[in-house]
């Protein structure tokens, strides 16, 4: 089936959502593809782009690295669109656009081009009515991906994995949002923090959990995702933890957290003023 054949419903544009913390291992791969096919588990139409050249998250979600013809490297060098480049996943209903290793040299590519912060945006533009929710995993580090990630989305929803420096990458995370809104994209919001592998059996994730409350408040998700053995083994079997262990505590967190992210969306659409964003 092509995308084209795809349900379309309503004609409203997507919620563009990037995760992304510049910290490495911190979860975004996991939230972005176990988001994404707990929405798609509700009836969601989701798409995930796959913004990392390490491809995580494409291998994640079942895609063969020979199946990765047109990339989201295709995307940002204008050679691919989204209806071209989007193939179905192992997922019902879920959508990506998976990566590969020569988006690491996009930035040199694009380097003299003055629209390089926007080649996402563009891609995007126009072609989100066929989905409800875009997940857009940013790579580790910020650069021009993280970059093209961050502009291109309404929100950005960050994992902190709950460890001792956790705070300080989130303070240098909160000044780049800043100097994107300024620069870039005035209107990206926060779609919150999301507490990962957390462990109960250490004091050092309750401290730091409670820090990041402290610290961020609301923008805190309540749903806390558990560190979970099932969510680390499914990668390896091509498979959201969701599709590997729906009943795991892992899996049980991502659905969780879903419905709280709808309830959140619901609350804020209730009170923003008729016919403004959802903040
Ligand atoms: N809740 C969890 N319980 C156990 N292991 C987890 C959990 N979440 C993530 N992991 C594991 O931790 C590692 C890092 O997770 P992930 O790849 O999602 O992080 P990332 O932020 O995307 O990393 P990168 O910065 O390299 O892109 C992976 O091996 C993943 O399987
Ligand atoms: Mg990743």
């Amino acid at each position: 089936m092509s995308l084209a054949d795809a349900d379309t419903g309503r004609a409203e544009s997507a919620r563009v959502i990037a995760v992304a913390n510049q910290k490495g291992g911190v979860g975004k791969t996991t939230t972005a593809i176990n988001l994404a096919t707990a929405l798609a588990a509700i009836n969601k139409r989701a798409l995930v782009i796959d913004l990392d050249p390490q491809g995580n998250a494409s291998t994640g979600l079942g895609i063969a690295v020979a199946d990765r013809v047109r990339t989201s490297y295709h995307l940002l060098m204008g050679e691919a669109d989204i209806e071209s480049a989007a193939t179905q996943t192992i997922v019902p209903g879920l959508w990506m656009i998976p990566s590969e290793p020569d988006l690491t040299g996009v930035e040199f590519e694009l380097v003299t081009e003055s629209d390089r912060a926007f080649r996402l945006r563009s891609a995007l533009e126009g072609a989100t009515e066929q989905f409800e929710y875009v997940l857009i995993d940013c790579p580790p580090g910020l650069g021009l991906l993280t970059l093209n990630g961050l502009v291109a989305a309404r929100s950005i929803l960050i994992p902190l994995q709950c460890e001792f420096f956790a705070l300080e990458g989130l303070t240098q995370l909160l000044g780049t949002i800043e100097r994107v809104r300024k620069g870039f994209n005035p209107s990206l919001e926060m779609e919150g923090v999301v507490l990962t592998m957390f462990d109960r059996r250490n004091n050092l994730s309750e401290q730091v959990a409670n820090d990041v409350r402290q610290y961020l408040g609301a923008k805190v998700f309540d749903t806390v995702i558990p560190r979970n053995v099932r969510v680390s083994e499914a990668p390896s079997h091509g498979k959201p933890v969701l599709l590997y262990d729906f009943r795991s505590a892992g899996a049980r967190a991502y659905m969780y957290l879903v419905s709280e992210m709808l309830r959140r969306e619901q609350a804020a659409a209730a009170q923003a003023p008729v016919g403004a964003a959802a903040v």
